[in-house]
């Protein structure tokens, strides 16, 4: 909830102004923290009229930015995914003219599904990504990419994004699927408004020079989907749709849904809560699910 964050955030550096490239899900979550703290914030989507864009961009059209949009700004935040070709849409066309400013900080919302498969151990940022999937191969080709840039970049690795309006809430309201169980999975997740204080944490920390080039965003507690199903379901007083196991789901399931469930991971936030003393605000899905049920009331 926006109050709470507020109370645990610090203000960004003064005089900062920060542009949201892909101001989506996260984007926009980010963007009412940090212009709840007191700092202009701009945020791009594809169209203009779309909810809170202040600008547009779209990589597909190959236009610049007006260069009016990136006046002052000091830090800039990427959450735009890889594109088909497993390009960075945000490097491909405007790599150039971020370089010719001179931005503070760079942010870029990456995946955990980097670290590929690893058989449900725990993966810290140390450890080699080793991605199997195509998706995950074009995702670490453009963490390499922004890496390269000359820009200054710190890469932020998230797992499976829930907040209000996106949670498993959704799934038990709208959906009639059975729910898997395969047991011995697990799946790791970060609740919205975590990316969006552990992004404000890391801006702040970067401005005293703590400044990881790879941190985790997840939050204490990877768990199967059948237990989040089963506690989504009992804070909406529902009955949880029938359970089938893995191995006969699996025989209709899409490519890309099997692809999910073939990597076992859990992800550590170690670095930025011991280390980095970032406290989440949800470090599990049971108080970020009922923040959901709360926030969507
Ligand atoms: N969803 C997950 O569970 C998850 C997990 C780990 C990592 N991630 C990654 O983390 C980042 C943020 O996730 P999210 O769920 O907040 O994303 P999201 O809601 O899907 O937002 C993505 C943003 O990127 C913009 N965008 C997409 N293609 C673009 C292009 N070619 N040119 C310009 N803008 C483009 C979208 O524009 P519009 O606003 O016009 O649609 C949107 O604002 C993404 O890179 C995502 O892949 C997601």
């Amino acid at each position: 909830m926006l109050s709470e964050l507020v109370k645990n955030s610090a203000p960004l550096p003064l005089n900062s102004k920060l542009l949201i490239l892909g101001g989506g899900f996260s984007g926009q979550h980010i963007a009412a923290l940090v212009r709840a703290l007191g700092t202009h914030v701009l945020c791009s989507r594809r169209r203009l009229e779309s909810h809170g864009a202040n600008l547009a961009f779209d990589s597909s059209k190959k236009t610049l930015l007006p260069n009016q949009a990136l006046e002052e700004v000091t830090h800039l935040l990427s959450c735009i995914p890889p594109d088909k070709n497993g390009e960075d849409p945000v490097l491909s066309t405007l790599g150039k003219q971020l370089k010719s400013k001179s931005l503070q900080w760079v942010g870029y919302l990456s995946t955990t599904g980097v670290y590929g498969d690893c058989n449900g151990a725990w993966v810290t940022e140390l450890d080699t990504p080793q991605p199997k999937q195509q998706r995950s191969k074009r995702r670490l080709a453009c963490e390499k990419a922004w890496q390269e840039s000359g820009l200054p970049i710190q890469i932020l690795r998230l797992p499976g994004i829930y907040g209000p309006g996106r949670s498993a809430l959704e799934t038990i309201k709208t959906s009639s699927n059975k729910m898997i169980d395969k047991p011995g999975q697990v799946f790791s997740r970060v609740h919205v408004d975590d990316i969006a204080g552990a992004t404000v944490h890391l801006i702040n920390l970067a401005a005293k020079g703590i400044w990881p080039k790879v941190i985790n965003i997840a939050d204490d507690l990877p768990s199967s989907n059948l237990e989040v199903m089963s506690f989504a379901a009992k804070l909406l007083g529902k009955s949880l749709p029938p359970v089938e196991p893995f191995d006969i789901a699996a025989k209709t399931m899409s490519p890309m849904a099997l692809s999910f469930w073939q990597e076992n991971r859990r992800v550590s936030n170690q670095m930025l809560c011991k280390e980095l003393d970032y406290s989440l605000i949800h470090s599990n899905y049971q108080s970020g699910l009922k923040d959901c049920l709360v926030s969507s009331n």
